[in-house]
């Protein structure tokens, strides 16, 4: 295992340890929520339990593997926490969607009574400048490019690592990654984003965060 992923490690099995016999759990996307999702399922192996609602394909066969009892939130009445990934943050404002996975992961994640954010200490920074992933419908990403750069961001379509194509998100639409800079204002830059016909979500998740875990060398620090 990577030093990096350790940290990943560290800051997951955090998270997995704040969950109580008979909560729901939001299942984040990403190579630190798969760290809470093998934690978790360690724990139900030891008698915890639990049921979570997956963010994506990959975070709901990883829990099926890691033997974490599966549910939907349409199927439940409260969601006490949700464990999810960030690629930047900064306090409770995050930036999401590194695995194009930030449509379920904001409904998920707003609707936990407690979002806990696990990461290792590259994703904290004092300024969001990250890339906003952005999914759209397939049809309505050239009007949704032209607007975004009116919005004063350069947008790339995000392509699949193998180069063998556009990523396709589990809803069947494509990524675009809107660079603005530095995004002094998330809230402000969400609501923009909101507003524009064809973006079916963007990874700004402004003042979500209701704490912040990040695993380092000496153990794990509770932030926010
Ligand atoms: C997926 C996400 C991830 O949580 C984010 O990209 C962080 O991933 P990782 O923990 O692998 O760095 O938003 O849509």
């Amino acid at each position: 295992m990577s030093d990096t992923q350790a940290l990943k490690r560290r800051a997951g099995e955090s998270a997995a340890n704040l969950v109580e016999d008979g909560m729901v759990v939001g299942l984040g996307t990403g190579s630190t929520a798969a760290e809470a999702i093998r934690a978790l399922g360690d724990r139900v192996d030891a008698g915890l339990d639990i049921a979570g609602v997956p963010t994506s394909y990959q975070s709901r066969e990883l829990a099926r593997e890691a033997g974490v009892p599966l549910t939907t939130l349409a199927d439940v009445d409260t969601l006490g926490i949700a464990i999810d990934g960030a690629d930047q943050i900064v306090g409770a404002d995050l930036v999401k969607g590194g695995g194009a996975a930030h449509a379920r992961e904001k409904y998920v994640d707003a609707a936990a009574e407690r979002f806990v954010v696990v990461a290792d200490p590259s994703k904290t920074a004092s300024v969001l400048d990250h890339p906003v992933p952005v999914e759209v419908l397939p049809d309505a990403k050239p009007v949704v490019a032209d607007t975004v750069r009116n919005l004063g961001a350069e947008p790339s379509l995000r392509e699949a690592e193998r180069k063998d194509g556009p990523v396709v998100t589990d809803n069947g639409n494509l990524v675009l990654d809107c660079d603005f800079g530095e995004l002094p204002n998330p809230g402000a830059t969400a609501l923009d984003l909101d507003a524009v016909p064809g973006i079916v979500e963007h990874g700004v998740f402004p003042s979500m965060a209701d704490e912040v875990h990040v695993g380092t060398e000496d153990g794990v620090t509770v932030e926010y």
